[in-house]
């Protein structure tokens, strides 16, 4: 992996063109715009697992990418069916880099079907390498369109939910932005479109310990955007509920079960219980491809343990120690947010609401969005 320096204030998370991927190091913002390039997926695995990229669409973009510069120029030996066999393998090895995000799951279960299907009919490997490459460049080029759709329907949607307020002030957490996605973002998305139609009065974005991706991404996108923001810790979320700031929340999704519990970034379940006290909407914002029909609740999700050293160390990790030796950690990256607490589900087909006794009916709301 090397680097290069960009003196420009980037939002691009992922730069490819084919046969080349560089990955914004999301560890050095928000003082240093610093690529690294990506040369196979190796080097992707190592750039997921280690936070230069993360969010859930990135990293299965990332992932997909990184496979696509190895075959680009590969000598591959071997029969079509030995290359969609090197594939299938390259994806789940990338797989293993993270485990909460579906978007990475799904994308390789997709990828390795479509390699699979095209080694049947035809007898030349580069055709395989074709398809592969052809069709993780178009997760790059169709997860913005489908954040711009994201962000469209929330926007209507929350001013519906909010009849006689002008404006609105919405809470985010974690990251979701240009920097979580190929661009624009999920739930930043929504917020993105507010502020475009003149109906976001603020955003809040929290801090998001350990790895503080609200205090230095987001705040850095809403900066670079000019979108009027305030910092808060996500131990100020309740007394800033309470103060009666706060109209909406719009959070991310790493996997929504088939019921709509959610797994997204460690604390965003604090803070739905927040909103429910305080009668506050709370949205998950995400893209089709963050369900997981395969799973009825949120219980079946697996939440990535992190390093102890991410709460010992500051920086997240990279910086001085900041707590006492000896002391036991335990760093949960996600947690889930029960459906309960959920007000609706935005996505890039439209907004899943509840039916009349709570409950979401997210599988036929999907089979009915199928082009
Ligand atoms: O650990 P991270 O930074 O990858 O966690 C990211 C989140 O939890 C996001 O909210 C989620 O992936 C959605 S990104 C559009």
């Amino acid at each position: 992996m090397g680097e290069s320096n960009e003196t420009s204030k980037a939002l691009q998370a992922i730069c490819y063109q084919r046969g080349s991927l560089r990955l914004l190091d999301q560890r050095k913002l928000p003082l240093e715009s610093v690529y690294l390039n990506i040369q196979d997926s190796k080097d992707g695995w190592n750039a997921i697992r280690d936070m230069v990229v993360r969010g859930a669409p990135a990293i299965a973009i990332a992932a997909a990418l990184s496979l696509a510069v190895e075959i680009h120029s590969l000598e591959f030996k071997g029969a079509p069916a030995d290359a969609a066999d090197f594939i299938v393998k390259k994806l789940e090895f990338l797989v293993s880099s993270r485990p909460t995000a579906v978007n990475l799951s799904d994308a390789a279960m997709k990828l390795g079907d479509l390699v699979r299907k095209t080694s049947e009919t035809t007898t030349e490997v580069k055709t395989v390498f074709k398809v592969f490459v052809e069709a993780a460049e178009a997760m790059l080029e169709n997860d913005v369109a489908d954040n711009k759709a994201i962000g469209s329907h929330g926007a209507i949607f929350l001013r519906k939910k909010s009849e006689g307020l002008d404006k609105l002030c919405v809470l985010t957490h974690c990251n979701t932005g240009s920097l979580a996605t190929a661009g624009y973002g999920t739930a930043l998305g929504v917020i993105r479109a507010l502020h475009a139609g003149g109906y976001l009065d603020k955003a809040f974005c929290t801090e998001t310990r350990p790895f503080n991706q609200g205090s230095r991404l987001t705040a850095y996108e809403l900066v670079h955007d000019k979108i009027p923001a305030t910092l808060v810790t996500d131990s100020a979320v309740a007394a800033l509920m309470k103060s009666g700031s706060v109209n909406a929340v719009v959070v991310g999704a790493d996997r929504i079960a088939a019921n709509g519990d959610t797994a997204n970034k460690i604390g965003t379940y604090s803070h739905a219980l927040c909103a429910k006290h305080h009668g506050v909407q709370f949205y998950v914002a995400a893209p089709l491809t963050s369900i997981d029909l395969s799973i009825s609740s949120g219980q079946k999700i697996v939440i990535e343990e992190r390093s102890p050293k991410e709460l010992l160390n500051s920086e997240g990790g990279l910086g001085k120690q900041v707590a006492a030796s000896g002391i036991a950690v335990w760093n949960p990256a996600f947690d889930v947010t029960p459906a309960s607490l959920i007000t609706a589900i935005i996505t890039e087909k439209g907004v899943i609401t509840k039916s009349g006794d709570d409950v979401f009916d997210i599988k036929n709301f999907v089979e009915s969005t199928r082009g």
